[in-house]
């Protein structure tokens, strides 16, 4: 006999899962929600979007302090980092926020089974197995996958969580690198490049295409990497990483550009090449799941595997790797399952870099646009005109506004800016409801805000730009 029936078991209890677990609970559906590891959250809880921007924070304040507590007035004397401190403090904010999920699936009525789901046969049933290797089946009409990703390894260079690591334990450093080594220089290579080097680290970036930040607009790379440059962070960029080893119990990393070989000794290196869908365990070969040939579990656009009843969403299938992507997904597979009308707009999904300045996106770019073919028309406003970037020290960057030539829609937008991550969620409506390049130049915004910026870019699309010539 069945130990329970469900209406729902999502496996996985990252943002898209448990997010999705909460919504199908409210809309009345009986879920249980699978979870291997003893916290919940998945990697953006406990190892990746936040104990990351609980270390940003710190550091910038450390960063700002140290090198502009002059420039403002302030004679805070010599002061200097206390790391396990600061570990402590990240620690913290992540387990009063995986409690707080664990109180919201309790609230809502979502049973909680710790353990390693694997799919039972048909998919009709859910087979946990426990740390202490009991096992339970959960019996269910529908399954969800939610079971995320993890680090991709470079195939030369395997983690061993000591020297060569992923951002897993690039998190968790008990003591400074005196020297770090990048690999990748997407997001997650600069936001931990960042921490460390504000902390004093001497990091060096390799990264294998010619720009940093490769999925946002050229200029928007360009100005990143002098900013980054300027913090003292090294960039040698069109590097391919072709070797480690060892000299002297330090890691010699070895690149090639250009048929010349680099080498660069590291204390520490931080593998940030991208993740890949994590599959492991869930007997997806022995169900007849089918997966792409990027490991992804193949669904159709209403999140429907091969398999009836079972459903996908989040990193395990294709798109960007996003915790909101995979919550927006979660809200919208649970309302279908609940037979309401669930979609997530695929244009209009913000991507940020929490550096300092942050670096923000979303719908269309410029590189993007000029690659595919697609005429654009677009306004740009620099930070440095703002006044309320210029009463923040923090004038680097701009905004970019990018719009339909001939209908004035708006199509995207860039931002390289102080705040951007909360600056870029004054766009996203006006491209979810289809408003133009005006609609947001004539949006009455609070003076003074670095938000201006936007509107200030809005203008210049038409080229009446009030605050700059
Ligand atoms: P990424 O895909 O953002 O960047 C990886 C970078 O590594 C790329 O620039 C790529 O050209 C480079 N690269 C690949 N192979 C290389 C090699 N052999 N040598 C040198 N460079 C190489 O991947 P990342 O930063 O590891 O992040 C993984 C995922 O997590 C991404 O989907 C990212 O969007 C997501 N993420 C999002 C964050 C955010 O929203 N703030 C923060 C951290 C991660």
């Amino acid at each position: 006999m069945p130990d329970s029936t469900y209406d729902l078991v999502v496996i996985g209890a990252g943002p898209g899962g448990y997010v999705a677990a909460i919504r199908a609970a409210q809309l009345g559906l009986r879920t249980a929600l699978v979870e291997k590891d003893a916290s919940l959250g998945g990697t953006c809880l406990n190892v990746g979007c936040i104990p990351s921007k609980a270390l940003l924070t710190s550091t910038e304040l450390y960063h700002t302090l140290a090198s502009q507590g002059a420039l403002h007035g302030i004679k805070a004397g010599k002061i200097s980092a206390d790391i396990p401190a600061l570990m402590k403090r990240k620690a913290d904010v992540v387990s009063k926020l995986t409690g707080g999920v664990k109180i919201l699936l309790d609230k809502r009525g979502v049973t909680i089974v710790q353990g390693l789901g694997k799919l039972g046969p048909g998919g009709k049933s859910v087979d946990v197995t426990r740390a202490d290797g009991s096992t339970q089946k959960l019996e269910t009409k529908n399954i969800l996958i939610a079971t995320g990703s993890i680090p991709v390894e470079l195939p030369f260079m395997k983690f061993d969580g000591k020297l060569v690591v992923s951002s897993d334990q690039a998190i968790a450093f008990e003591e400074v690198p005196a020297k770090l080594v990048v690999i990748g220089a997407g997001a997650i290579g600069l936001e931990l490049g960042s921490v460390w080097a504000r902390l004093g680290s001497e990091v060096t970036v390799v990264e294998l295409l010619p720009r940093v930040a490769a999925t946002f607009d050229e200029d928007v790379s360009r100005i990143a990497q002098r900013v980054f440059q300027k913090q003292g962070m090294k960039f040698e960029l069109g590097a391919k990483v072709t070797g480690l080893k060892m000299d002297g119990g330090k890691g010699v990393l070895s690149a090639e550009r250009d048929g010349k070989v680099l080498e660069f000794p590291a204390d520490k290196i931080l593998v940030a090449v991208g993740r890949k869908p994590t599959t492991a365990g869930l007997g997806a070969a022995e169900a007849g799941l089918t997966l792409d040939k990027g490991g992804r579990i193949v669904v159709d656009a209403h999140f429907r595997s091969n398999l009836p009843n079972v459903y996908a969403i989040g990193d395990v299938i294709a798109g960007p790797m996003l915790a909101h992507k995979a919550e927006e997904e979660g809200v919208a597979c649970a309302e279908m399952l609940a037979g309401k009308a669930g979609h997530v707009n695929y244009h209009t999904i913000p991507a940020v870099v929490y550096t300092e300045p942050e670096i923000a996106s979303v719908g269309l770019g410029e590189t993007e646009a000029k690659a595919k073919g697609i005429a654009v028309k677009v306004g740009k406003f620099n930070m440095a005109a703002n006044g309320r970037a210029l009463s923040a020290a923090a004038t680097d960057g701009f905004v970019k506004i990018i719009a339909d030539p001939k209908t004035d829609r708006l199509l995207g937008a860039q931002i390289i800016a102080h705040n951007a991550s909360e600056m870029i969620a004054a766009i996203t409506p006006h491209l979810e409801y289809g408003g133009s390049a005006e609609d947001v130049a004539r949006t009455v915004t609070s003076h003074p805000t670095l938000a201006e910026a936007i509107k200030e870019a809005a203008m210049a699309v038409d080229g009446w730009s009030i605050h700059s010539v």
